[in-house]
């Protein structure tokens, strides 16, 4: 078989060229939107007069039949004809005859391959949406089982105030609904039609780009074709919005990874998500959070990989662009693969709620409340923090809670302390007297989980 572009070249391609320039070995995977955009092209070629109905029919025939042949894997792709556009075309001619050499008139490989490329993204990034959504309800199923449970929030990892479970939970499943958000406004800017922008100025056939993009589900069709054909920006940032993705689940996979620890003792990951060490028998290593937290760093490079490719590109099509598949393709599984797993762990995350609430009454939470006591007894709150803190030394010095100074003791720091301070230091009491939305009293968190499901 000739190169479809042999007409030209006298000499044949050096040995190395085809190893170099083959993409069908990744690209092989966009053939079923591949096949659907050309059987939109060769509906319009028909309809407009290009080419004759009859050849318009025997391209659509032809296409279908090998786009079953494609899902049942008994294609054969090629390397030597270079990508999933080719093979595809190539495969077409050797079937219909020439009918399928019509098909690529008024059309470029690419606007071909930008418009494959989005089709693709469009479909993935409502995937990766519905992954998101899957591992908010886990989340929300989660924060729901533990609502009431007291943890020891933290900042700097140091224990800061007590919060409930189910708040913690809820703080993920914001930056999950954030993640979604982002997928949804992609979706948008994806879905623009670059076909008819040919190689890059359009062409001279009467092509109705309107009836394409209606067939194909498009919201409109691209302004200009240099641009279309160039743009890769929807997929920098789909490997963008994934990388965010993932910083998100390996901020949650480190905090598992932590309170799986015997120093914390909080939570117990299921079997399923754990594996055993080759050598030390006691093992339970949680391996599947580490492997999220670790590909994580995987779609980092995705999105550094596909900014470099691009960066530095004239107008308008550059074969480098051949190479945005890779990033953009592995972002997108290691993605979705990722929020599936983490969508089925977090209901095998047993948790250890009287080894967190043991833990909400260590380290001097209530210290701030403390504090807010006297600022309503009319202390200026730097002179009340002042004076805790030097309460707090204190019972660091001996051994001693909050609790466990008696009110004597507490009003030789300042005379404002009365019998009703120590009422206050109760965790539960703590966490109920944040009441005000976005807190964490009990009847918030409630509210916020049932808002947050309505949002699924
Ligand atoms: N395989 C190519 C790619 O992925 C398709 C476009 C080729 N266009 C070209 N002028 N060589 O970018």
């Amino acid at each position: 078989m000739s190169k479809l572009w042999g007409g030209r070249f006298e000499a044949p391609a050096d040995e190395l060229v085809e190893a170099l320039g083959e993409s069908v070995s990744f690209d092989a995977r966009l053939a079923p939107w591949d096949i659907q955009g050309s059987v939109a092209h060769a509906r319009m070629l028909g309809q407009q007069g290009i080419i004759s109905q009859a050849d318009a029919d025997a391209i659509i025939a032809g296409l279908e039949t090998l786009a079953s042949e494609i899902a049942q894997g008994q294609f054969h792709w090629d390397p030597a004809l270079e990508d999933v556009h080719t093979n595809i075309e190539a495969a077409l001619t050797e079937r219909i005859g020439d009918a399928g050499k019509r098909l690529h008139t008024g059309r470029s490989r690419n606007d071909q391959i930008a418009l494959d490329t989005r089709m693709w993204a469009r479909d993935q990034a409502a995937a990766v949406r519905e992954g998101l959504t899957a591992l908010m309800r886990a989340l929300i199923d989660f924060g729901e089982a533990h609502v009431e449970t007291l943890l020891p929030g933290c900042t700097h990892l140091q224990h800061a105030q007590p919060v409930l479970l189910g708040h913690h939970a809820l703080a993920y499943v914001e930056m999950l609904r954030r993640d979604r958000e982002r997928f949804a406004e992609l979706h948008n800017r994806i879905n623009v039609l670059p076909l008819g922008s040919a190689a890059l100025a359009g062409t001279p056939y009467p092509i109705d780009r309107e009836c394409v993009a209606r067939e194909l589900g498009f919201d409109s069709v691209s302004r200009n074709s240099m641009d279309a054909v160039s743009d890769r920006d929807f997929a920098v940032e789909f490997c963008a919005d994934a990388a965010i993705v993932m910083m998100h689940l390996s901020r949650l996979c480190e905090e598992l990874i932590l309170w799986s620890t015997p120093e914390y003792g909080f939570i117990t990951i299921g079997d399923a998500f754990t594996t055993g060490s080759s050598i030390m028998p006691q093992k339970k290593n949680p391996d599947v959070a580490e492997l999220v937290r670790g590909k994580t760093a995987r779609v980092y490079g995705d999105v550094t990989a596909i900014l470099t490719l691009m960066k530095g590109l004239p107008l308008t099509y550059n074969r480098d662009m051949q190479e945005d598949k890779l990033p953009l393709f592995d972002a997108s599984d290691t993605v979705q693969l990722c929020l599936a797993a983490m969508a089925r762990m977090i209901p095998a995350v047993e948790v250890h709620a009287g080894r967190m609430e043991a833990a909400a009454r260590e380290g001097f939470l209530e210290a701030t409340d403390l504090a807010d006591y006297l600022v309503e007894k009319g202390v200026p709150f730097r002179e009340a923090h002042h004076t805790i803190g030097r309460i707090v030394a204190h019972c660091v010095k001996h051994g001693l809670r909050l609790g466990d100074l008696p009110e004597e003791e507490l009003r030789a720091y300042s005379g404002e302390f009365g019998a009703d301070a120590l009422d206050l230091l109760d965790p539960r009491a703590i966490v109920e007297r944040r009441g005000h939305v976005g807190g964490t009293a009990a009847l918030r968190v409630r509210e916020a989980l049932q808002e947050a499901r309505a949002a699924l």
